[in-house]
């Protein structure tokens, strides 16, 4: 009889061992998979701006507390939580990736700028950023191209456009700035723009 339960037991364990390690295997997978989902998604990979950088690119925009500034592919929030917490301006991050945006806000929330920060988890090429009046990148030169049209059509003239590194072919920069190895390029929207 004692046998005879030591080996029902023995099962059992065997048994839960296994729907353990299945389940471990599946939860595993399925979040594998929607990392995957979310990389693939991406049309520039995650590399933050340096603080320095940051600073330069608010500055040589001229960035001030009138200021509604937009990050398209905003990362870890910083570039509009400086502009808020250094400069009074209010800012939208757009990210896509979901992670980001939960980084973006407890940032901002650390930074005490919650409530003149909004992070809005979306596709930079489906966001409507015509509220902004300063638009701020760090993309890659071929995203950079694809959305110059979108950023003619939308932005408003006047609204000023800062690049970290890469800039957009042939409209040429009324600003080039070297700081710590990056490149920014400034541009301002004209007042009869040609998307
Ligand atoms: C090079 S990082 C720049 C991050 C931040 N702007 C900075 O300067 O520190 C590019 C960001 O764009 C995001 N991204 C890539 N493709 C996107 C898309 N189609 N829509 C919105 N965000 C996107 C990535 O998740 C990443 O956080």
């Amino acid at each position: 009889m004692v046998t005879y339960l030591n080996q029902i037991l023995r099962y059992t364990k065997l048994a839960s061992s296994v729907t353990f390690i299945f389940l471990g295997v599946s939860l595993t997978l399925a979040s594998c998979t929607s990392k995957k989902a979310i990389t693939e998604r991406l049309d520039v990979p995650y590399v933050a701006t340096k603080p320095a950088v940051v600073e330069a690119m608010l500055q040589v925009a001229q960035v001030n507390k009138n200021d509604t500034i937009y990050d398209l592919g905003c990362g870890d929030g910083r570039i509009v939580i400086t502009a808020a917490k250094e400069y009074g301006a209010t800012g939208v991050g757009v990210d896509i990736d979901p992670n980001r945006i939960k980084e973006a806000n407890k940032n901002a929330q650390k930074e005490g700028v919650s409530d003149k920060v909004q992070f809005i988890q979306q596709d930079l090429f489906e966001v409507d950023f015509s509220k902004a009046t300063v638009v701020t990148l760090y993309l890659l030169p071929y995203v950079n191209l694809k959305l110059k049209p979108k950023l003619l059509a939308q932005l408003k003239p006047g609204t000023r456009i800062v690049s970290n590194e890469f800039d957009m072919g042939d409209w040429k920069p009324e600003k080039e700035v070297k700081v710590g190895g990056s490149t920014i390029y400034f541009w301002t929207i004209p007042e009869q723009s040609n998307p």
